[in-house]
């Protein structure tokens, strides 16, 4: 078939053609043209919420469903889910580092659970934040402002004792040492995230992070397995704490402990984190929290809510920099029953520089992991895993 074009046709097709070079040259030689028309942007204006953000994350979607799904004691694919979210704490301009840890959990997990997520920060997440997450999350997420109180360091901490304690630590080069944002992010994380309003209609967590990896498949799912196991906290990576970072904070546990002998457990795990098991002194183990898989009742608690008020009236997130993995990990150890803190080698995890890479059974093979098991940190010097196996299974 011949197509015939008239000499009117013609022109506006020439007249077409000019306006779209025209276009196309401004969109490359001027940033702030190509932003403002660019699809993303236009897309935008049609849609004011992402028009594939499946709002009923309990349901499966039909394209979300696999084939075939192996879980741990052969059971089947089942649409069961926990009451339990995902919970990322970040700013505004972690954006894309942000976007890589939801696309992996997404690709490795959740796009066949559709857990929903809640974002938190100490400023309101922009527009073009909640947008670009919401598109790539397969499920609903909700984007939450901190309390000010819940973040800021409080009026009765004495200013000049913190900041020559950080600029102390600051010269003797401790990590995050000089800094105040990161110690009030860890008092958040240890006392507040789990009272947030968004969070408070949830029973579970998964804590992430921006820019952390996650290397393979996830075939099953990790809030059930700690549900129907009893399990109240899990890990992948446990090391060794900066004894600098926290140097009176074990000694207001024993003062806590002495005071509130019922609150801990008598099968608790002091064995894991006091070598002679007797709690005289800490051997500074502890979960590393940027991972973390647990119970929000068990922090809701009255034993946890009790050891966190009486350990912040100390002082210790400010003048020391107290972090929130000691502080979850030691009440975990002393709170709960230990058979009640889960090791999940099925998970392979990396936050910088650590990685844990699977390694028992077939767990590798079938989660078809990406990470290099040679370089698995369960195995280094200041690893905290051997230990932790020695005593679960000694005792
Ligand atoms: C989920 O857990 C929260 C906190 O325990 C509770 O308030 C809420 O009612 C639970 N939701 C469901 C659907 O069970």
């Amino acid at each position: 078939m011949r197509v015939v074009i008239n000499t009117p046709g013609r022109i506006v097709l020439v007249v077409l053609g000019v306006i779209l070079s025209l276009h196309f040259i401004a969109s490359f030689t001027h940033d702030a043209y190509g932003r403002a028309t660019s699809i993303s942007q236009l897309t935008n204006k049609f849609h004011s919420t992402p028009n594939h953000n499946d709002l009923d994350s309990s349901a499966p979607t039909e394209h979300g469903k696999p084939a075939k799904i192996y879980l741990p004691n052969n059971q089947i694919y089942s649409e069961r889910r926990a009451n339990a979210t995902f919970v990322i704490l970040c700013r505004n301009d972690q954006l894309w580092d942000t976007m890589r840890s939801v696309r992996e959990i997404e690709d490795k997990f959740n796009h066949i659970y559709h857990y929903p997520y809640v974002f938190l920060n100490e400023v309101p997440f922009t527009d073009e934040f909640k947008y670009r997450l919401n598109n790539i999350i397969s499920s609903k997420a909700e984007f939450g402002l901190i309390p000010h109180d819940h973040w800021f360091q409080p009026d009765w901490i004495d200013e000049e004792k913190a900041s020559a304690s950080r600029a102390q630590m600051q010269s003797e080069n401790i990590i995050y040492g000089g800094s105040l944002s990161y110690r009030n992010m860890c008092r958040f994380n240890s006392g507040f995230f789990f009272r947030h309003p968004l969070m408070q209609k949830y029973k579970w967590y998964w804590r992430i992070e921006p820019d952390v990896h996650f290397h393979c498949d996830i075939l099953f799912d990790p809030f059930l397995y700690m549900e129907d196991h009893n399990k109240i906290y899990a890990f992948t990576i446990s090391m060794y704490e900066y004894e600098r970072t926290i140097q009176t904070l074990w000694g207001h546990v024993k003062d806590f402990m002495k005071q509130n002998p019922q609150y801990v457990h008598p099968n608790n795990a002091m064995g894991f984190i006091s070598d002679d098991g007797s709690g005289d002194r800490y051997n500074l183990c502890h979960f590393w929290s940027n991972f973390e898989i647990a119970n929000m009742e068990f922090w809701r608690g009255e034993a946890y809510m009790s050891f966190f008020e009486y350990l912040d009236s100390q002082g210790g997130f400010y003048y020391e920099r107290w972090g929130d993995a000691p502080v979850h990990s030691i009440a975990a150890a002393l709170f709960a029953s230990k058979d009640q803190i889960h090791f999940f080698d099925e998970i392979g995890y990396e936050h910088a520089p650590y990685t844990h890479c699977p390694k028992e059974g077939d767990h590798f093979t079938r989660g078809r992991c990406s990470c290099n098991p040679g370089n698995n940190f369960d195995f280094d010097g200041i690893s905290c895993l051997n230990k932790f196996q020695a005593f679960m299974s000694r005792s």
